[in-house]
């Protein structure tokens, strides 16, 4: 439809997401559930109330990035990063970490609570996201009951404290030790050497040929040896032809 590829245009006008990398079905239904919702009469009327309406554009932004996620996600997956991957890659050496796709820190923190356990010690702890508000959030680390559900009750006890309200914070001790930047996976730079890349659940919303050269830009980001995660839901087909290897799960290493 014509309009929706102009659409797109405007959106990566106005937001600076460039949704030709997206799968298209899965976005327009999306946007189309949105302008429902808030009952839109067209694309173009989205497109004004964006330009002019900050908090709509926020708001937007938030939902159309889909930033759900909550603390040690797939708790398989965290039990070979905390029984595997870490001790690998903190052997006689200070890690880089990157979480790509961060959104509101869940991730990255938990990662910081496992290093912290183990006492190894990074020498980054990255984490990056397109969406400024999700990035907010994080910077913030105030979480919703339901975002630290999957937490270890001894890390709750260690590491968090519940307000009145029932929301949870995170401890600063946590917080400090993170850096939280902007930056977009289609069109940053991507710094290099690293002992470990994850890129969970962001996958999914890219166009196989938008995955492919993602994929192959966060192999060169790795050290040889390096790790490289993904959401469970995002296996890659044939590591071998992006130079990485199954360790298990959906935990690749870099084979050179
Ligand atoms: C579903 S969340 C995943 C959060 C976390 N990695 C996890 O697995 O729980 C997807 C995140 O990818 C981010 N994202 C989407 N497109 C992006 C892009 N082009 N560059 C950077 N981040 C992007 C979104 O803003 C969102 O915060």
């Amino acid at each position: 439809m014509v309009d929706y590829e102009k659409l797109k245009r405007d959106i990566n006008q106005i937001l600076g997401i460039d949704l030709t990398a997206y799968k298209d079905q899965q976005m327009r239904r999306r946007i189309n559930q949105w302008v429902e919702r808030h009952q839109l009469n067209s694309y173009n009327q989205l497109v004004e109330t964006l330009d002019k309406d900050l908090e709509h554009r926020e708001k937007f932004t938030g939902y159309l990035t889909i930033n759900t996620s909550n603390f040690f996600r797939d708790t398989k997956v965290f039990d070979v990063i905390e029984e595997k991957v870490l001790p690998e890659i903190s052997r006689g050496n200070r890690p880089r970490i990157w979480s790509a796709g961060a959104s509101i820190g869940a991730e990255i923190y938990s990662i910081t609570i496992l290093m912290n356990e183990a006492r190894f010690t990074p020498s980054l702890l990255l984490a990056t996201d397109l969406d400024e508000t999700a990035l907010e959030k994080a910077k913030a680390g105030v979480y919703l009951p339901n975002q630290i559900a999957g937490t270890p009750q001894k890390y709750l006890d260690k590491y968090f404290t519940k307000k009145s309200n029932g929301d949870w914070i995170i401890d600063e001790s946590i917080k400090k030790q993170v850096i939280f930047k902007k930056h977009d996976l289609l069109r940053s730079v991507y710094e290099r050497d690293f002992d470990l890349i994850l890129c969970r659940n962001v996958f999914i919303y890219f166009t196989s040929e938008t995955q492919k050269r993602l994929i192959n830009s966060f192999v060169q980001s790795l050290k040889p040896s390096g790790f490289f995660i993904v959401g469970s839901a995002e296996q890659i087909m044939d590591p071998a032809s992006y130079g990485l290897q199954r360790v298990s799960y959906c935990i690749y290493k870099k084979t050179l």
